[in-house]
């Protein structure tokens, strides 16, 4: 809760933390204003549930899979092409930009655009099980230095329950986003479904996008949002940003991406907490996870 933060570098607002330097709860507050195209597409995750793969898709699906047009800005990072919209300083150029306008976010619901209510615009949710965000989450916080250190595993673990990190409880994120489904052009997808199946996932996405490409172009999709491929090129793992921003030292941004690395990690007695966790807080919730493959 907002009292319990112990993380400086977290402000409360709304019900919500957002991170001090990185984000302006008055720029945030003008989000639900902006006007909606409908060609518009908003991606939205807790974070560490495959954001950067859902922005190299979308890239590649508007390039009809032409990798040679993305590896042109190969000084940009994915977050550059794609950006948060609640990142200070991206509204701005959020409202002039050409369409099609392509962003990512981790805020809740109630702080987006009103018009996508309207069912203006698409929304495409990634969800990914909460035990290996909590991990690929740990050591996000160690890479990236806007996130305080975490001490140890153990510490990370209670403040992940607590919800003292950027993204609040994992548990009211989907929930709340969930909740909405009616109100929105909105497509819910796992990261494990992209895993499993990473061609029927492409698939799903450009037919809910409306695209139209042909067999090939979608399997050069598919071929370079692949973990292998992904993990070799500069946008994907942010190497254009400074050490001010990651800790390129400490590890790489694709760092695994697998399913079930929480077993290399969790206690059984954490193990055991966070499922009396999940069955609590997740019996009525339709949509079912893949721990482990
Ligand atoms: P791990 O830390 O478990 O490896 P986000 O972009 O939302 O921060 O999510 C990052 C997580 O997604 C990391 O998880 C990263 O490795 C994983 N990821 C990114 N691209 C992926 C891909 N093409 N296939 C599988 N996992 C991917």
């Amino acid at each position: 809760t907002e009292a319990d933060s112990q993380n400086n570098e977290l402000v409360p607002h709304k019900g919500f933390l957002l991170i001090k330097g990185t984000h302006d709860p008055d720029d945030v507050d003008q989000i639900s204003n902006l006007e909606i195209r409908d060609s518009d597409v908003f991606v939205v995750t807790y974070p560490k549930s495959g954001t950067i793969w859902m922005q190299q898709i979308l890239l590649l699906l508007e390039a009809k899979g032409d990798v040679t047009a993305i590896n042109k800005f190969s000084n940009y990072s994915n977050a550059d092409l794609v950006p948060w919209i609640e990142v200070i300083g991206t509204r701005e150029a959020f409202i002039t930009a050409p369409s099609p306008r392509f962003r990512v976010t981790h805020l809740l619901h109630q702080f987006m655009p009103l018009a996508l209510r309207q069912k203006k615009g698409k929304v495409i949710y990634i969800a990914r099980n909460p035990k290996d965000v909590l991990v690929s989450y740990f050591y996000f916080h160690k890479l990236a230095t806007m996130l305080e250190t975490p001490k140890d595993f153990d510490d990370f673990f209670e403040k992940f329950m607590r919800g003292d990190v950027f993204g609040g409880r994992w548990f009211d994120h989907i929930k709340t986003w969930y909740s909405h489904k009616d109100d929105m052009n909105i497509l819910f997808i796992t990261y494990e479904e992209m895993i499993q199946n990473l061609q029927s996932a492409v698939e799903r996405i450009s037919l809910f996008l409306g695209k139209e490409l042909t067999d090939e172009q979608l399997a050069s999709v598919v071929e370079h949002s692949t973990f292998k491929n992904m993990r070799k090129i500069p946008q994907a793992n942010y190497e254009q940003v400074s050490d001010d921003l990651l800790n390129h030292h400490v590890g790489t941004f694709m760092r695994k991406g697998t399913i079930g690395d929480w077993k290399n990690h969790f206690t059984v007695a954490q193990n055991e907490r966070f499922d009396e966790v999940f069955q609590k807080e997740m019996k009525d919730f339709p949509l079912s996870f893949i721990w482990d493959i």
